[in-house]
């Protein structure tokens, strides 16, 4: 199948979260199984000054929106899919972040800038760039290519479309206004297509107007059709329910693979697992924690916003140390929670040790190093990190929601008993629930060959893309047999 995935982050030419890890290790898993991905992502200046090392070409020149945009072409690194940078200065050449100014505030035409995406994706469905290809499927991803469904629809003949939620807490929500601002026309202007409580959602674009719709765990396909999990898009997430499922995401073994890193202090696999030890020593020295193999390491990498659940690791971290344990906290995001977290580190020294900003090789040192990996999340869409923990050996507690309860497997009795388990869960948003499950790891920790055999269980579960690809190669091949039969 030719497809056309597109995408407002990819790894490793630019990434805030786990969408960039998906864009770029799922394309490349679906071209293994022989289909042609060619990714579509806007040339913000620090992915272009990325993409420079791998060559860039120019292979197309058109004006969308009154903007003059030019088409550059270049390539996945260790892949063979074709990579498009919608290059457009005076929307994407600015520093940083795709969304943000360095003011953390959302840049005011976001919308203009996503909608030119879309319009682009648009085009290059119809092959009215002069290219010479056409895409038979159109993935797009989150609310930031939501629009290109709605764009499509009306096409004939017309590409499957096909539309994936990461995050439905990002809906991509702008004034009424908006819509004469991007020239949509009038009639979208509903509650059964744009229009939510007043405001322009793009990402419903996405959900009433694909043909497929997915998200990426079973588990939290089911949650967006609750009022708890569904932001208010429940209602119409039930309506659209026969097209809706959850895939899994799955993991880039090449990049996150303990024993072939190259960030590591010791490198180590299952039949060498003595050797993560080196890890976590050389992590404590980094880290300014005391030196002290016996002391259970506790770990959280993450995007320090609302979602992750700060709040309940800044509450059970000063009772959880005293057990005594460590912690190793890698984070950016909210000020408010950089601020907390310098100053529980800076009370607990040698015991809780903060780095603040983005650092993709010491998250690598820190999966390595840790013994027992926190992600106390609100909601977890899927969750990469305890997929990479699991990998690295370093036991998972998690809250169980959406992907985490999909692919950590609690110890309980039973599952210790048939060796299924692999980390804790915990039921409850709170910090006391978050404690219970760390105290049940500090337990299952003191004995080392129960311990052993968890991390185990952890490293020989297959995370990798092959399966999850396969279910998207059958998920395009069921929205392309409607679009045949319509
Ligand atoms: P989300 O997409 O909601 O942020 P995921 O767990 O899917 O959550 O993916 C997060 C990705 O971003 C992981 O690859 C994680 O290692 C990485 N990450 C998040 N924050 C940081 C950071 N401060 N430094 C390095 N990597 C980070
Ligand atoms: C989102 C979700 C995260 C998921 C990632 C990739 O950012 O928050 O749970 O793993 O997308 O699909």
């Amino acid at each position: 199948m030719r497809v056309l995935f597109v995408s407002s982050e990819i790894h490793p030419l630019i990434k805030t979260g786990g969408l960039a890890d998906v864009s770029a290790s799922l394309p490349r898993a679906l071209q293994t199984l022989g289909h042609q991905v060619t990714l579509l992502m806007p040339a913000y200046r620090d992915a272009l000054a990325a993409a420079s090392a791998l060559g860039v070409r120019l292979i197309a020149t058109h004006t969308i929106d009154g903007q003059h945009v030019r088409l550059l072409q270049t390539r996945l690194p260790r892949a063979r899919n074709r990579v498009w940078l919608l290059d457009c200065p005076p929307l994407f050449d600015r520093p940083g972040n795709p969304y943000q100014g360095p003011d953390g505030h959302d840049y005011p035409d976001n919308a203009e800038r996503f909608a030119l995406l879309c319009h682009a994706a648009a085009l290059l469905a119809e092959d009215r760039l002069g290219i010479g290809w056409r895409p038979e499927v159109v993935h797009s991803n989150d609310w930031q290519s939501a629009l290109v469904p709605l764009l499509l629809q009306d096409v004939r003949p017309r590409p499957a479309l096909v539309f994936t939620i990461h995050n439905l807490a990002y809906q991509g929500l702008f004034p009424a206004a908006t819509l004469q601002r991007l020239a949509l026309p009038a009639r979208y202007w509903h509650p059964d297509a744009l229009e939510f409580h007043g405001m322009l959602s793009f990402i419903k674009a996405g959900i009433v107007f694909a043909d497929r719709v997915n998200t990426v765990s079973p588990r939290y396909a089911s949650e967006i059709q609750q009022p708890a999990f569904g932001y208010g898009l429940d209602g119409l997430l039930r309506h659209r329910a026969a097209v809706l499922n959850g895939i899994l995401n799955g993991i880039d073994d090449r990049e996150w693979n303990p024993a072939r890193d190259a960030a590591l202090a010791q490198r180590y696999g299952t039949t060498t697992l003595g050797r993560k030890s080196a890890n976590k020593r050389a992590l404590q020295q980094e880290l300014g924690l005391a030196s002290d193999e016996g002391t259970p390491l506790f770990a959280f990498i993450g995007r320090l916003v609302e979602q992750k659940g700060i709040d309940l690791l800044l509450a059970a971290l000063p009772e959880l140390v005293r057990h005594p344990a460590q912690a190793a906290i890698l984070g950016s995001g909210e000020t408010a929670s950089e601020d907390a977290l310098a100053a529980l580190a800076q009370a607990h020294p040698g015991r809780i040790a903060f780095r603040a900003g983005y650092d993709e090789a010491l998250a690598h040192r820190i999966e390595a190093g840790a013994d027992v990996f926190l992600m106390p999340s609100r909601f977890e869409p899927c969750g990469l990190n305890q997929m990479y923990s699991l990998r690295y050996g370093t036991v998972p507690v998690v809250h169980a929601v959406g992907g985490l309860a999909d692919t950590v497997v609690d110890a309980t009795p039973e599952a210790l008993a048939d060796g299924s388990a692999n980390g804790f869960h915990f039921l409850t948003d709170t910090p006391e629930a978050l404690l219970a499950a760390a105290r049940r790891a500090l337990a299952l920790h003191a004995d080392p060959e129960a311990w052993r055999r968890l991390q185990l269980s952890g490293m020989r579960a297959d995370l990798s893309w092959r399966r999850s690809a396969r279910a998207y190669e059958q998920l395009y091949a069921s929205a392309l047999a409607d679009t045949a039969a319509a």
